[in-house]
């Protein structure tokens, strides 16, 4: 960000505060109402995977990921936006065939406020429940999203859903007929089933643009998908609600076997920042420049473990970051 701001003669004004384990060790809450008010107040938040060993018990009552989706509830960002493309020179970085990967450029997008992970949850000794729920204004803005992005893109929706099983997906796929029927009927809307949906992006990924689904599908789906690009360290998101103000963070999470070794791959957060330059601040050129410094570097060879080419250097997570930030000069 500091070197975009050089670059182009912009002047950024940054804030950090505390989520998570950080923020549980620091006053005993994963969701501090200072980081609540200072998130507020700013134009977007990139954020630090939150998680890790000291605070893994699952049956604690307070834990890092809640932090994470008190914020993302906080600041209404419904619509979590996770674009899958491949860099033709990571085609051998992943574990699909590179034929399979001709063409691919996903756009996935991720209800992610709603459903399993905010219903209601009940636990005693003999039972123990999460409520999916969903209501009718929250398909329906997914869905609008969804739809004005696949207008821009190929013109074909695929929404994703559990409709032969479960109530709560039969009602997300009549409101999203009826949305779309009264919206945008232009568009092409086809829908899977999840468990095909599985298979499907895995045996013909290039057949998708862009797919909608809800909050739990599409944490599962991503991650999936993160492999078709090469590594789960490789995927940015944007999580955006009705202003401008978004979110941002890559798909992957703290990877505490890996913490503190120089072993990560930045190119997910750093692709956030692109993501973030582009949604909330309206700096497309801004953002490309940073998409296009990402795909340089790895062409030119300089990728962290994860990515690497059988038989290369490895780069640290510093080295790779420090070159595409030299490719930005
Ligand atoms: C993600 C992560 C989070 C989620 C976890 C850390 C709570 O897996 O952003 O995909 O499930 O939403
Ligand atoms: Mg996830």
């Amino acid at each position: 960000m500091q070197q975009i701001a050089d670059s182009y003669g912009h002047h950024f004004e940054f804030s950090e505060q505390l989520i998570g384990g950080a923020a549980i060790d620091k006053t005993g809450n994963p969701f501090p109402a200072a980081t609540e008010s200072s998130c507020r107040e700013s134009d977007a938040i990139l954020l630090g995977a939150v998680g890790g060993p000291k605070w893994s018990d699952p049956n604690a009552s307070i834990r890092p990921e809640q932090g994470l989706l008190a914020l993302r509830a906080a600041l209404e960002v419904f619509a979590n936006l996770r674009p899958v493309e491949i860099i033709d020179a990571l085609a051998d970085a992943s574990p699909i065939k590179a034929d399979r990967l001709q063409g691919v450029d996903l756009m996935v997008i991720r209800e992610l406020t709603g459903g399993i992970y905010f219903g209601e949850k009940k636990r005693d000794e003999e039972s123990a429940s999460d409520l999916c729920i969903y209501h009718k204004y929250e398909v329906e803005r997914i869905i609008r999203v969804a739809a004005k992005l696949a207008q821009k893109r190929s013109g074909k929706l695929c929404s994703v859903d559990k409709a032969n099983v479960l109530e709560s997906s039969r009602f997300w796929r009549d409101v999203t007929v009826k949305t779309m029927n009264a919206e945008f009927p232009e568009i092409e809307l086809e829908h899977l089933l999840v468990d095909a949906a599985a298979m499907h992006l895995i045996n013909t990924p290039a057949a998708f643009d862009v797919v909608v689904t809800e909050n739990m599908f599409g944490d599962i789906l991503t991650d999936e998908v993160s492999m078709l690009a090469g590594s789960l360290g490789m995927l940015p998101s944007a999580s955006l609600g009705i202003s401008s103000r978004g979110l941002y963070e890559p798909i992957h999470g703290s990877a505490p076997d890996i913490a503190g070794k120089g072993l990560a791959n930045p190119c997910g957060m750093i692709a956030s920042t692109a993501l973030l330059l582009r949604h909330s601040l309206g700096l497309d050129a801004e953002a490309r420049a940073i998409e296009d410094a990402i795909r340089s570097v790895i062409a030119m060879g300089v990728r962290t473990a994860d990515i690497a080419a059988e038989g290369s250097r490895i780069a640290s997570t510093t080295d790779m970051t420090d070159a595409i930030i030299q490719q930005l000069r």
